[in-house]
């Protein structure tokens, strides 16, 4: 099977949204250091864009999750695959996800780092689906809210194809 990519939201759109998301971020963060972990490795691409925009000093970890089941459907069940490198605790954490679906990864995620003491923890999305929700997540900075499409793009795969695309385009099976 193949599949087209039809654009929904443009390198450019993507890339002023960003701006605007960073100095909302630079001036919420102002006088502190905001600690970025990147959510592997969808969130990659939007952590890298995001973070050369931002005025504060940044730190930054990664970690890699991933959810048991099918392959276009997050089951709930999360599995850490790399934990972070760095203790958080007193850190002003900011968790960088490249999209918000069912909400379970990030409820997990969010829980599992709470337990670890940060100072402060917030969640900054590339995308969300809000109709898509299962589990109740606290967002503080969304820069798309898109529909119930499956998107590819800006970090976004689908079968570990598409990724690198530097916009986000909505997959179309053939
Ligand atoms: P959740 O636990 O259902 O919120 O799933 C979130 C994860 O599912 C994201 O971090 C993505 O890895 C993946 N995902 C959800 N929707 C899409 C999509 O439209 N395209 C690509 N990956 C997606
Ligand atoms: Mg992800």
């Amino acid at each position: 099977m193949s599949e087209t990519i039809r654009t929904l939201l443009s390198e450019e759109e993507v890339d002023q949204r960003i701006a605007e998301i960073a100095a909302q971020i630079s001036e919420d963060y102002e006088g502190r250091q905001v600690h970025l972990i990147c959510v592997l490795k969808g969130g990659i691409f939007f952590t890298c864009e995001l973070a050369k925009r931002l005025s504060v000093p940044v730190s930054m970890d990664f970690m890699s999750v991933s959810s048991y089941g099918a392959a276009t459907k997050s089951s709930g069940v999360v599995k850490i695959v790399k934990d972070l490198d760095e203790e958080i605790e007193g850190k002003d954490v900011l968790v960088v996800e490249d999209i918000i679906d069912s909400g379970r990864t990030l409820s997990y995620l969010l829980e599992y780092l709470r337990n670890r003491g940060p100072k402060s923890l917030r969640l900054c999305t590339l995308l969300d689906k809000p109709e898509r929700r299962v589990v109740e997540v606290d967002v503080h900075y969304t820069c798309f809210q898109i529909p119930d499409e499956f998107v590819v793009g800006y970090g976004l795969d689908y079968a570990q194809k598409y990724r690198n695309l530097p916009y986000i385009g909505i997959v179309e099976l053939d």
